[in-house]
């Protein structure tokens, strides 16, 4: 039987510089031969794509905050069963762009809903799919979005404002100070090499390359 694979989350606040670093991932693990899938939440799936349209669509600005945070979780069960859970047991590495702590800083922290709620309807996530590492680019939400010269206008959430982006900061450095075994913290004023050596770095530690 194939050993199974590492599960790898990567998060931060909007406009953090994740994509460059997912990219930079890609490109290493490809030359290396290393099998993997990149994914991302929500998405990474036709359901899970459709869930996301819905969510992120900026004409959608009555949604409560419980129907957000359930469809993050719908999106998520989704996606575990149609991309993480097949690749993981063919013995790929899943690098995953956000996750379960997306809706703990997002949802729980930033909207308010707490901890406990955002728990119960991520308990699958939480109880069978945590991730081996978790990859947090450290970097404050000003810092972000100017370095990004502001909000998606399209974007719902970007659009949410400067406080609620800074709950989501919070909530993030939480998590990070409660599962420091699971959550590697890399400070994202660096350049991307930087931030990318960091990264490879983690990612040998903790066995998954
Ligand atoms: P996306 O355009 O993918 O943002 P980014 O490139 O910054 O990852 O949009 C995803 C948005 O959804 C982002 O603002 C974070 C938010 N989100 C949640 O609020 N809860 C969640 O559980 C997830 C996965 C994402």
């Amino acid at each position: 039987m194939e050993k199974r694979g590492k599960f790898i989350t990567f998060e931060g606040c909007d406009g953090c510089g994740k994509s460059t670093q997912l990219r930079l991932l890609s490109e290493y693990l490809t030359n290396n031969n290393i099998p993997h899938i990149f994914t991302r939440e929500p998405g990474g799936g036709k359901i899970s794509e459709a869930i996301r349209d819905i969510l992120l669509n900026g004409k959608n600005s009555e949604m409560t905050d419980e129907c957000e945070a359930l469809l993050y979780a719908a999106s998520r069960v989704q996606h575990l069963s149609d991309r993480v859970e097949p690749a993981l047991s063919e013995g790929k590495l899943v690098i995953c762009d956000r996750y379960v702590d997306s809706s703990l800083a997002y949802q729980a922290h930033a909207r308010g809903l707490g901890v406990d709620f955002v728990s119960k309807i991520n308990a699958f996530a939480l109880e069978k799919y945590l991730p081996d590492v978790t990859i947090f680019i450290d970097l404050t939400p000003e810092a972000a979005f100017l370095r990004k010269k502001g909000a998606d206008a399209d974007d719902r959430l970007e659009q949410a404002g400067m406080p609620f982006h800074k709950r989501v900061y919070e909530g993030y450095k939480q998590i990070a100070e409660n599962e420091p075994e699971r959550v590697a913290c890399i400070d994202g004023n660096q350049t991307p090499a930087e931030i990318f050596k960091c990264v490879l770095q983690v990612l040998k530690e903790k066995g998954c390359l």
